[in-house]
């Protein structure tokens, strides 16, 4: 069970839903974390309580979910770095990761263990191709792939990503032919290390999305890796006896925002309102991610107050631009 939080008003009051000083004025703000650049080789990469799902940030944010999300990537980093060079330097703080700074692949390398999410609503249409891979015929919600499946898309700078096959990556020239294929090889075995990590906590790595960057020229795992924002986690336990009964799995993700939003009248499509998150659903959602921590770490979460959070932010940054 996770950390009680010692007083829930005002952690619903205190989440750190942006951060703003004076000696680095205009970070790049993404829908999650704040990214400041301290240096040519340097960013300071801030995990702020903001939650987004089907490309909106919601109005209300999650206590204490920047700190999970920051040390789940940064365990799960440690798991991965006999395989590939990763983009950390430092974590000088929970919510705040020093990285290399490298220049971005514009491709989310998507993986997929099983057939969910976007994949199966595509499957559910009829359709047995996705990004150009062929998917076998009979499947279930949920089910095993025979072998986990890459399904890359664009990172497109405004609006939704779209699938993309590696054919075009290449025809389109999107990615150097030889840094794609080492892009791939190491996806595959990265993914196959997270299902491993997550099977010995009694979890199923269900899917993930990475993103690479060249930093000296050399493939560097940026961003952040098999964190509850950036993959699906289902329960081992349960998962063939729902399969079977055709029950829908038990979420440790984003999946949860997803179909609390989509039983509240939101996808994210036109004309459509956010609705607010209630309190009790934002200390619920932070419950979640807690979990998720708990069971695949076998750590404890510890929530560490932050007050006055942009000036520890500058003394960090002092320190490393
Ligand atoms: N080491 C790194 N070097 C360069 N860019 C990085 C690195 N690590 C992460 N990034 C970029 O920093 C941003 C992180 O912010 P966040 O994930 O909140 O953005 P996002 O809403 O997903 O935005 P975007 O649409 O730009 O991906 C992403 O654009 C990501 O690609
Ligand atoms: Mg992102």
């Amino acid at each position: 069970m996770p950390v009680a939080i010692d007083d829930t008003q005002k952690a619903l009051q205190n989440c750190i839903t942006k951060t703003n000083l004076t000696r680095w004025p205009d970070p790049y703000r993404g829908k999650v974390r704040e990214v400041y650049t301290l240096n040519k080789n340097t960013l300071g990469l801030v995990v702020t309580d903001r939650i987004s799902a089907f490309d909106h940030i919601m109005k209300q944010a999650i206590p204490y979910k920047g700190q999970i999300l920051n040390q789940l990537a940064a365990f799960s980093f440690g798991k991965v770095d006999d395989i590939v060079n990763t983009h950390i330097i430092d974590m000088p703080h929970p919510n705040v990761t020093i990285a290399k700074k490298c220049e971005p692949v514009p491709i989310e390398v998507v993986i997929r263990a099983c057939l969910t999410g976007h994949a199966w609503r595509v499957y559910k249409s009829g359709k047995r191709e996705l990004c150009g891979v062929t998917l076998p015929d009979g499947m279930r919600e949920n089910e095993r792939f025979p072998e986990p499946i890459l399904t890359p898309a664009t990172k497109a700078k405004e609006g939704h990503d779209e699938d993309i096959s590696e054919k075009e990556i290449l025809e389109r020239d999107i990615v150097a032919e030889n840094t794609w294929q080492e892009i791939k090889v190491k996806a595959f075995k990265i993914f196959n290390r997270g299902q491993q990590v997550a099977n010995q906590q009694g979890l199923i790595l269900v899917d993930t999305k990475y993103e690479f960057g060249l930093y000296d020229g050399k493939v560097t795992l940026i961003d952040e890796v098999h964190t509850a924002d950036s993959s699906r986690y289902f329960y081992a336990d349960e998962y063939d006896e729902r399969l079977a009964n055709n029950e829908p799995q038990k979420q440790l993700s984003k999946e949860f925002l997803r179909e609390w939003l989509m039983d509240h009248n939101f996808q994210g499509l036109e004309g459509q309102t956010l609705p607010d998150l209630p309190d009790e659903f934002r200390l619920k959602v932070y419950r979640r991610y807690a979990e998720l921590f708990e069971q695949l770490t076998g750590n404890l979460f510890e929530p560490v107050p932050t007050p006055d959070f942009d000036n520890t932010l500058a003394d960090i940054f002092q320190r490393y631009s």
